[in-house]
């Protein structure tokens, strides 16, 4: 199954030039979903994670999934003033501005094998700070897995060599 013919392409979206890739009618679609979540599933199980760590929120739609189909727990890594509790949070540079992520104090304990999740690697600035937080928190990222990877936005390069599987890639 080509995955890649699932993924609707909207132009003009966010804003004019550029091309959205949207996964909402690979979600819409039983087949195709399920094999987006049992080919992630095939790679993340080899890195034998402690749990699953999804980001807000897009990057949820997988990580919940794929838990409750590995058999593990997930933690949410999510936007600013969203969790209950002490946090560990993490302020990141943005184009214009700052934003914050951050999880809950007692999410991750020091030395537990997470693998990232997320729907989308861009530029990796999202992904960039998600790690650092973990790895702030004590985790040992072990992977970070997405559906769709930009090749031209370079993301990647900013996840400081560690692997990344994405299953569709876009190369302009
Ligand atoms: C999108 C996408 C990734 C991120 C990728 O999330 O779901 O999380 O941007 O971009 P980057 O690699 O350039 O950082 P968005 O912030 O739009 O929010 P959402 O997941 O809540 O829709
Ligand atoms: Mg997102």
């Amino acid at each position: 199954m080509n995955l890649k013919d699932h993924i609707r392409e909207v132009p003009d979206y966010p804003k004019p030039g550029i091309l959205f890739y949207d996964i909402s009618t690979l979600l819409a679609h039983a087949e195709a979903w399920h094999e987006t979540i049992e080919r992630l599933a095939v790679v993340i199980e080899k890195e034998k994670p402690d749990v699953l760590a999804g980001i807000e929120s897009r990057g949820f739609l997988l990580a919940a999934p794929l838990a409750m189909r590995l058999g593990m727990g997930f933690m949410m890594i999510r936007k600013k003033g969203k969790l209950p509790g002490k946090t560990i949070p993490f302020t990141y540079d943005l184009e214009y501005g700052t934003d914050t992520i951050e999880i809950q104090e007692d999410a991750i304990k020091p030395g537990q094998r997470v693998v990232m999740l997320d729907d989308l690697l861009a530029t990796g600035g999202t992904m960039e700070a998600a790690v650092a937080l973990m790895q702030q928190a004590g985790a040992d990222v072990r992977r970070i897995a997405c559906i769709i990877e930009l090749n031209f936005l370079k993301g990647r390069e900013k996840l400081g060599g560690l692997p990344v599987t994405s299953l569709i890639q876009y190369d302009d």
